[in-house]
C-alpha cells in the first residue's frame, strides 16, 4: 500500500519537474535572442540572491521528500518480504502436499499422518509383522524442524522406514525435503488435543501388556497356518491347476454357443463357472457357512460343526481360533433362549458370526462363490455377468499360481517360515515382553498406580526406541528398556548418567531437564552422552509429574519389575 503511494508520489514529481522544464523552455524561446554564451553573464548582485534561494529551497524540497519516503518505504519493507515468503511457504506446502501422496507416507503413517503401521519382514525372525509407524500430526511437539528434516532424508536403519532425502540414497534433493516439512507443519493438531490423548494411549498400552500371551499364541497360530499351508500346497496346486486352465479357455471360449442373456457369455460358460466356484469354495472350506436359528433347536448342529472344524484343525491350524472363540461364548452363555435348545439366542448369533469367519478363514484370497444365470446378464449384484466373470476366473488363476509359486520355491520357504515359527515358540517360552507392575511398584517405591502410570508413560511414549523390537509386535519385544534404536536405559544406567535426583526440589534434575528438551545434536549430555538430536523433546507432551516420575522409574533400574 505504502509502497504504492510513493510510487505516486514520485511520478508526480516527475511530471511536475518535467511541466516546469518545458514552461521555462517555451519562455525562453519568446522573440530572437542573442544565445548564451554571448552573452555577459549575470552579476554578483543577481547569483548571490535569487538564483541562490531558488536553488537552495530546490535542494530543501527535495531533501524533505527524501526525508518522507525513505522511512515510509523503509518502514513498508518488512510486509513486503513476508508478502513474499508467505506466498513461498503456500506454493511449497502445495509441493510437499503433492510429494507425501506420491511417495505414500500416508499409507505407513495413517490417514493424514495420524499413525498407522507398515508390513515388514522382521530381522531377526524373518516373519512378516505389522510394525507401528508413529504420527506425523504431532512430530513437531517432539522434534524441531531440522530433526524432522533428518528422518525423512535418512530414513531409520533396520525399520520399514525409508530414506527419502539424496543424501540418505532416496530420491527427493533437499528443496522437496523442506517441502514435506513445511507441508506437515500445516497438518499438525493443537498440543491440547495431543496431550489428552495421553491417558487413553496409556491404558491401551498397559491392555496390550494384559494380552500379550494371547497375542503371541495368535501370531504362532497364524505361523503354523503358514507352514501348513507350505504342506498342503502340493495338494491344492494339483486341485487347482486344472480348474484354472479350464477357466481360462471357458473364458477365451464364451462368445462361442448358445448365449440365451446375449451378455457374451454363452449358457455353458456360466453353468460351468458357477459349478467351479462350488467346487473350489467346497474344497478350501473346513466348514459351510451355516446359520444357527435361535427359533429352531439346533445343538446338535452346532456340535457337527465343531467337529467339522476339529477335524480340520491339521490342515488349517488357524481353526483354533475359532473352536476358541465359539467354546468361550458358549461359556459364558446366558440369557433368553427361545428354542431351549441350551444356546441363548444372542450366542447363536454370535456363534454364526464365527462360523461365517472360519468358513472364509481358509479360503485363498479371492475365491468367491458366484452364481451366474444364464437367463439374466448382470445376476450379481447388478455387475455385468463378463465382470463377474472375469474376476472369477482371475482370482482362481491367481491363486492357482500362488500355490504353484510354493510349490516350487519350498526349499526355500519352508525353511524360512519354521524359523519363523521357532522364534515364536522361544519367545512364548522366555516372556521377554513382561513387565511386572508390583515388582517395578517396589522398586520405585511407589504406589502400584504409580508404577503402572510410569510403565504406560514408558510404553507409549519411549519403548519405541529404547527396547528392542518393541514397534514389531508383542513376540519381538525384549525386555523393558534394553535399547534398540536407542541406548538401554536398564539397570539404572540414566542414573550414571544424570546422576540422583536433588534433594532439594529448587536445583535443575538433570534426567527430567534432558527428558523435557530431548538431545540436541553435537551438543553433550550427562556424565558422557554426546547428542545426535534424536532423542525426542517431551516437554511439550507430557505433564511435568509424568516426567518425573519416569525420571523416578528410570532410575529405579527395574524397568520390567523383575530382579
Ligand atoms: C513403508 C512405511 C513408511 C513409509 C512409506 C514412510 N514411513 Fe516414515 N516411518 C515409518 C516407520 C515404521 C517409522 C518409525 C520407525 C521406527 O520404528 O523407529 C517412521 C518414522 C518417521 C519419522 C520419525 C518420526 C518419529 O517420531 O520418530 C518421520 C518424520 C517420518 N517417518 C516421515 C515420513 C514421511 C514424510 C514419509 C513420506 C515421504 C514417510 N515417513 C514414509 C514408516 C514409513
Ligand atoms: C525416536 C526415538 C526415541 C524416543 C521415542 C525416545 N528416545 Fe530417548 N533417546 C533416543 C536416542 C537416539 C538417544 C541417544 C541420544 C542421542 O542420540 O541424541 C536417547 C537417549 C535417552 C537417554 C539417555 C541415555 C544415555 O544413557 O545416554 C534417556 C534417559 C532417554 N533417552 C530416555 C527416554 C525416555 C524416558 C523416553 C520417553 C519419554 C525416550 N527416551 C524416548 C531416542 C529416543
Amino acid at each position: 500500500m505504502t509502497a504504492e503511494v510513493i510510487t505516486v508520489l514520485a511520478l508526480v514529481a516527475g511530471i511536475v519537474w518535467l511541466g516546469i522544464m518545458m514552461v521555462s523552455a517555451f519562455r525562453n524561446r519568446s522573440g530572437e535572442e542573442i544565445p548564451h554564451n554571448l552573452r555577459p553573464g549575470i552579476d554578483d548582485q543577481q547569483l548571490e540572491t535569487r538564483r541562490l534561494e531558488r536553488g537552495q529551497k530546490a535542494a530543501i524540497a527535495f531533501s524533505a521528500f527524501l526525508a518522507v519516503s525513505l522511512p515510509l518505504y523503509f518502514l513498508a519493507e518488512p510486509a513486503r518480504q513476508e508478502g513474499f515468503v508467505e506466498e513461498f511457504d503456500e506454493a511449497s506446502v502445495e509441493r510437499g502436499e503433492h510429494i507425501v501422496a506420491e511417495f505414500a507416507c500416508f499409507n505407513c503413517h495413517g490417514p493424514l499422518g495420524s499413525g498407522g503401521s507398515a508390513s515388514y519382514v522382521e530381522k531377526r525372525s524373518g516373519v512378516t509383522v505389522t510394525w507401528a509407524a508413529p504420527s506425523l500430526d504431532d512430530v513437531f511437539l517432539r522434534y524441531d524442524e531440522d530433526e524432522v528434516n533428518f528422518w525423512i532424508t535418512f530414513g531409520r536403519g533396520n525399520t520399514p522406514m525409508p530414506a527419502w532425502g539424496l543424501a540418505g540414497g532416496g530420491p527427493m534433493n533437499e528443496h522437496q525435503v523442506n517441502d514435506v516439512v513445511n507441508y506437515l507443519k500445516t497438518i499438525q493438531r493443537p498440543q491440547q488435543v495431543i496431550v489428552n490423548e495421553m491417558p487413553n494411549r496409556i491404558r491401551f498400552e498397559l491392555a496390550r501388556l494384559e494380552g500379550a500371551d494371547a497375542a503371541v499364541a495368535a501370531a504362532i497360530v497364524r505361523q503354523d497356518q503358514l507352514v501348513a499351508e507350505i504342506d498342503q500346497a502340493p495338494a491344492d496346486s494339483e486341485f487347482l491347476a486344472p480348474l484354472a486352465e479350464e477357466a481360462s479357455d471357458l473364458l477365451e471360449t464364451a462368445a462361442e454357443g448358445r448365449d440365451t442373456d446375449a451378455d457374451r457369455l454363452s449358457d455353458v460358460t456360466e453353468t460351468r463357472l458357477s459349478e467351479m466356484s462350488v467346487e473350489i469354495l467346497g474344497y478350501f472350506r473346513a466348514v459351510e457357512p451355516i446359520v444357527l436359528d435361535p427359533a429352531a433347536p439346533d445343538a446338535e448342529v452346532l456340535e457337527g460343526v465343531l467337529e467339522e472344524l476339529r477335524g480340520a484343525l491339521d490342515r488349517d491350524p488357524i481353526l483354533v481360533n475359532y473352536i476358541g472363540a465359539i467354546e468361550a461364548i458358549l461359556e459364558a452363555d446366558e440369557g433368553d433362549d427361545t428354542d431351549e435348545d441350551g444356546i441363548s439366542d444372542a450366542a447363536e448369533a454370535q456363534i454364526n458370526a464365527q462360523i461365517t469367519e472360519a468358513a472364509g478363514a481358509t479360503v485363498p484370497s479371492g475365491l468367491v462363490q458366484v452364481a451366474l444365470d444364464p437367463a439374466n446378464p448382470a445376476s450379481a449384484g447388478g455387475q455385468p455377468d463378463l465382470t463377474t466373470a472375469t474376476t472369477v476366473v482371475g482370482a482362481i488363476e491367481s491363486a492357482a499360481l500362488s500355490k504353484r509359486v510354493l510349490v516350487d520355491n519350498e526349499g526355500r520357504i519352508r525353511p524360512a517360515e519354521e524359523a519363523g515359527l521357532e522364534f515364536l515358540l522361544n519367545a512364548q517360552r522366555s516372556r521377554t515382553w513382561v513387565i511386572d507392575i508390583a515388582g517395578v511398584a517396589e522398586a520405585m517405591g511407589a504406589t502400584e498406580e504409580d508404577a503402572a502410570r510410569a510403565v504406560g508413560l514408558f510404553q507409549t511414549n519411549c519403548a519405541r526406541c529404547h527396547t528392542a523390537g518393541f514397534s514389531a509386535g508383542i513376540p519381538y519385544t525384549q525386555e523393558a528398556g534394553s535399547g534398540g534404536f536407542a541406548p538401554a536405559l536398564w539397570d539404572g544406567r540414566p542414573l550414571v548418567q544424570f546422576g540422583e535426583a536433588p534433594e532439594d526440589e529448587e536445583e535443575v534434575d538433570l534426567l527430567v531437564d534432558f527428558l523435557v528438551n530431548g538431545s540436541m545434536a553435537q551438543r553433550p549430555y550427562g556424565l558422557n552422552g554426546f547428542g545426535s538430536g534424536r532423542m525426542p523433546a517431551f516437554g511439550a507432551l507430557l505433564a511435568e509429574e509424568d516426567i518425573e516420575l519416569l525420571a523416578r522409574y528410570l532410575r529405579s533400574g527395574v524397568l520390567d519389575g523383575i530382579e
